[in-house]
Parts: C-alpha cells; sequence; structure tokens
C-alpha cells in the first residue's frame, strides 16, 4: 500500500570514479559528472511528482560517493543510526550525514562498527534485514538492534558485485520482497525463503544492471530502466515500476536506492 516517504539525497555534483572499492568501478573508464547530474536530477523529479518530500544534503568536494545516500545512516522511529565506513576513501562522509541529521534535528548514536547505513540495513515490515559480508559488520547488526529497536535478520552476502544488500535485495511492502538468490549464502536463502516465501526472485539479467537497487513506496517501484524483466514482474505482481536511466552512477555501482536514504519519522 502506497505510503508518503521522506527522502535524504545529495546531488552528485562532484561525482567521480577516482578509485575501485566494488567491481564496478573501474577508475581508468570515462564518466561523465554533468550526464550523472541530470541522471540524479531526474530520479528526484521522479519522488516528487509522486508526491514524496526530499531533503538534500549539500555534497562535499574531494567524496565522489557521497550521492550514494543510502549509506550515510539508517533512520526508524525517528532514530539515527550513524554510519561508520570500510573504506577510508568515504570515511568522511560519515560525520557529514550525522551532522545535517543533527542540524536537521535528530538524536543521531553514533556508529561503533563498521555500519554502511541503509547500504546494508533494510526494514520490512517489523524487520530489519541486514548484510553482512563485504561492509557492515555482524557487531553493527547487534547495534542496529539495540539502538533501532526493531528484530535484526543477518544475512550473508557472498558476490562481490552485490556487496551490500540493497544491491542484492528490495523491500517492495511490508511484507514482499525482491531479491537475488546466488547473492546469499545457502542458510541465507533458506532463511528468505522461510520469512519471504512470495518474494519474486530477480535473475541475472536484472541483477547485471542493478536492478534490485529499487525503491519502493509501498506501490510505486522506481528502478534502473535496463531492469525489464524486473519491471514485467513488478508490474505482474501488482506494483507499478518507474524506470529510470542511472547509467553514469552505475559505474560507481549505485543505482536509485544508493542515492536515496528514507527518513522515518513516525513510529
Ligand atoms: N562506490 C560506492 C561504494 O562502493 C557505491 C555505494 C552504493 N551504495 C549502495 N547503497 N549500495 O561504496
Amino acid at each position: 500500500m502506497f505510503s508518503h516517504r521522506r527522502y535524504l539525497m545529495c546531488r552528485p555534483t562532484y561525482f567521480a570514479v577516482e578509485y575501485a572499492i566494488n567491481p564496478w568501478m573501474d577508475p581508468t573508464a570515462p564518466y561523465d559528472t554533468e550526464l550523472a547530474v541530470r541522471q540524479w536530477t531526474a530520479l528526484r523529479q521522479v519522488y516528487t511528482d509522486l508526491g514524496h518530500t526530499v531533503d538534500e544534503i549539500d555534497p562535499i568536494p574531494g567524496l565522489p560517493d557521497m550521492v550514494f545516500a543510502a549509506n550515510g545512516a539508517t533512520v526508524v522511529d525517528g532514530t539515527v543510526l550513524a554510519v561508520q565506513f570500510l573504506n577510508p576513501e568515504r570515511a568522511d562522509e560519515g560525520p557529514a550525514y550525522a551532522n545535517w541529521f543533527r542540524q536537521t534535528g535528530f538524536d543521531v548514536v553514533e556508529a561503533k562498527a563498521v555500519n554502511e547505513g541503509e547500504g546494508d540495513i533494510l526494514l520490512a515490515g517489523d524487520l530489519l534485514l541486514a548484510g553482512t559480508g563485504f561492509r557492515t559488520s555482524h557487531a553493527a547488526h547487534l547495534q542496529a538492534q539495540e539502538a533501532l529497536r526493531r528484530p535484526v535478520v543477518s544475512l550473508q552476502l557472498v558476490d562481490p558485485s552485490f556487496y551490500h544488500l540493497d544491491t542484492a535485495l528490495c523491500v517492495l511492502d511490508a511484507t514482499t520482497v525482491a531479491y537475488l538468490p546466488d547473492a546469499f549464502t545457502p542458510g541465507s536463502q533458506a532463511v528468505l525463503r522461510r520469512l519471504f516465501p512470495n518474494a519474486i526472485l530477480a535473475g541475472a539479467d536484472d541483477a547485471a544492471v542493478l536492478g534490485l537497487n529499487a525503491v519502493s513506496d509501498g506501490r510505486n517501484v522506481v528502478l534502473p530502466i535496463q531492469a525489464g524483466n524486473f519491471a514485467q514482474r513488478l508490474a505482474d505482481r501488482g506494483f507499478m515500476p518507474i524506470g529510470v536511466d542511472m547509467s553514469e552512477l552505475r559505474k560507481a555501482g549505485g543505482g536509485p536506492k544508493c542515492c536515496t536514504l528514507e527518513i522515518r519519522t513516525g513510529s
């Protein structure tokens, strides 16, 4: 069921691919920052046209991945769990996002372990689904459960191309998710089957274009336009797929969801 959302986004003014911290990134390949800004602006427009609220955090020169706002925090019931990045290249983004939340009037809990925010910690109904294996540590899952007061289900990621949970799994509504089974260990696949027997299972073609990196408001699902099969599966299940082209940001390993941090204020 559709519900109004509040999102935080960061304009990719200083977007670049200068280092490689995931297999999508090739610092020797060309990229187009202006095109990235246009594609990002179109994504922002989709959200506001759907009636959602978009807040913006100022981008900081020298932090080319700061556009990936999903990694900036995890926000549930108005509590902000701050982040701690694994890679030094992104370390300064953590305090920048935490400060934005403090200045906006939120209580911020400092991260005690490597935690890459909503990249790896996704709210699905009453559960927090938490990925580990590449970035966010298991210790951060325990802290998320304490700080955000929701049961955490830890899921182990195994494919370096799907290094954050939000590249391998998308929460569509309180009881429905879509995921790429091969991105998880056999044990975590079994947990997902048990929790979400009606899940949409994505295939390699959709995964190859980061199709699962999608944002749902319970009805509309904003996804990479190249993920045609996934869009069809969503439509078959009564969701409204909305394709956006994020070709430039994909060169850094990101899609629409990576650019979008949900600010959940209600309880
Ligand atoms: N280049 C960034 C990194 O590797 C991309 C982050 C994508 N964000 C996400 N929520 N999956 O950290």
